[in-house]
């Protein structure tokens, strides 16, 4: 998969270079680039932005230096360009599994008050275009959003993780949010382990995850469990 970046904050990006990411980078399993968006304005103080029409507040990122970028990566067909913005469609497990799929990803961090509508357009006209929010709160911009959608697609590449399993285990996986879990000792501060997961009861260790599960879900997450949130009407456990 190729990784490419929009950014006026190319720093804010580093991250990337870290840990897992860096080193699938390494093994030639990702392809990450960073560019500064200011590389494609051509006047003295690198101007990307501007007032909006209509008036109000703030300022708004001028389409040209993004046209300039899309045309210059080669935007097109198998391409996914990801707009970062508190407007998009909420980022999900099953939203990050179909980005995972992709052969290339192009995100174009906002910031501001946004970014022109024209380039939003212009980009679906050339590929396919998302818009993503990380949730109902304002970033500054969309360069966190960005990694974190990023942290979320690259572990479901095959060959990321060590362990595939523990992926089918984790919360949202199954629908419900994860069961708590122990490891030794079995008394900390006063406080034991229960005593089925020492059991060595497989039947009864399953069920009293599904159980805890489905508790911090309906406490937790009450939406989660909403009929219309399942596909079949039942609830959808974590594989145990
Ligand atoms: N940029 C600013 N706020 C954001 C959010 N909540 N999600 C994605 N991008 C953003």
């Amino acid at each position: 998969m190729r990784l490419d970046y929009l950014t006026i904050f190319p720093d804010y990006l580093a991250p990337l270079g870290l840990s897992l990411p860096g080193k699938a980078v390494e093994s030639g399993l990702l392809e990450v680039h960073v560019h500064d968006l200011r590389q494609w304005t051509h006047d003295r103080h690198r101007t990307v932005d501007d007032t909006p029409y209509g008036g109000g507040a703030g300022m708004v990122m001028k389409p040209e230096p993004f046209g300039e970028a899309f045309a210059e990566l080669g935007v097109g067909a198998g391409t996914t360009v990801v707009f970062t913005t508190p407007s998009g469609e909420p980022f999900t497990q099953a939203l990050a599994a179909e980005l995972s799929t992709r052969e290339r990803l192009v995100f174009a961090c906002g910031r501001y008050e946004g970014i022109d509508q024209r380039v939003i357009d212009h980009a679906r006209d050339l590929a396919e275009v998302r818009e993503v929010s990380l949730g109902d709160y304002v970033l500054n911009g969309g360069e966190v959003a960005a990694l974190a959608i990023t942290e979320a697609v690259v572990r479901l590449l095959p060959g990321f993780m060590g362990n595939a399993a523990s992926l089918v285990e984790e919360s949202h996986a199954g629908g419900l949010l994860e069961y708590p879990v122990y490891t030794k000792p079995p008394a900390w501060e006063g406080r034991e382990v229960p005593a089925v997961l020492r059991s060595g009861d497989h039947g009864a260790i399953a069920a009293w995850r599904r159980e805890q599960a489905r508790r911090r879900t309906a406490e937790r997450r009450p939406d989660l469990l909403a009929p219309s949130a399942l596909e079949d009407g039942s609830p959808i456990v974590p594989a145990v």
